[in-house]
């Protein structure tokens, strides 16, 4: 297994893609190495792209209020996306840009050891609970693979759009309000 600083710093330097060709930043995560709680998102958008650091653009400022409504801070949670590049202009990551990235999350996974990884939006379910994986109707279900507890919600974009998925993002909090409180995170 790689360490935190192997990973990183391959990671860093990764042209495994051609995302690294249109890049500022690689943004490889941020929060406690040992958090009980990861949530994964799609990959960098531009305020991530040239700060280096996942969701600080207005859908992780989204991200931030959400979390507030369970009590939940960012500084509790490891935060990572799939693609470690930005996309450009915001297009969904493409398969096999997925692929040559997910090694560094499945590093950070193996080191983090998280007891519940929340997808954020239809493409991180997509790789990590299952391909055909259907946000409207699998948000907030929980399924455990490998000791690990993993749900999905709306991504904060997708609610930015559209306020009324916000009600059944606000259910799918609850349910994870309800996970810490039952694997006894915590906070
Ligand atoms: N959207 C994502 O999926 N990830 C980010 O880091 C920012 C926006």
């Amino acid at each position: 297994m790689r360490t935190w600083e192997e990973l990183e710093r391959d990671c860093g330097s990764c042209t495994r893609c051609g995302l690294c060709r249109t890049r500022h930043s690689v943004v490889f995560g941020v929060g406690p190495r040992d958090a009980d709680v990861m949530f994964v998102g799609e990959g960098p958008g531009e305020q991530e792209d040239l700060r280096g650091e996942p969701f600080v653009g207005p859908a992780g400022m989204l991200l931030d209020d959400m979390l507030s409504i369970i009590d939940l801070g960012r500084h509790n949670c490891y935060i990572a996306n799939i693609v470690k590049c930005r996309p450009p202009h915001n297009r969904d990551p493409q398969e096999q840009e997925q692929e040559a990235c997910i090694d560094y999350l499945r590093g950070q996974v193996a080191l983090v050891r998280p007891k519940i990884i929340v997808c954020l939006g239809r493409i991180a379910a997509m790789k990590l609970i299952k391909p055909d994986f259907r946000i409207t109707r699998e948000h907030g279900v929980w399924t455990e693979k490998g000791g690990v507890w993993f749900t999905a919600m709306y991504h904060p974009s997708a609610l930015l759009r559209d306020v009324n998925k916000r009600p059944e993002t606000f259910e799918d909090l609850l349910s994870l309000r309800d996970k810490l409180r039952e694997l006894q995170v915590k906070l």
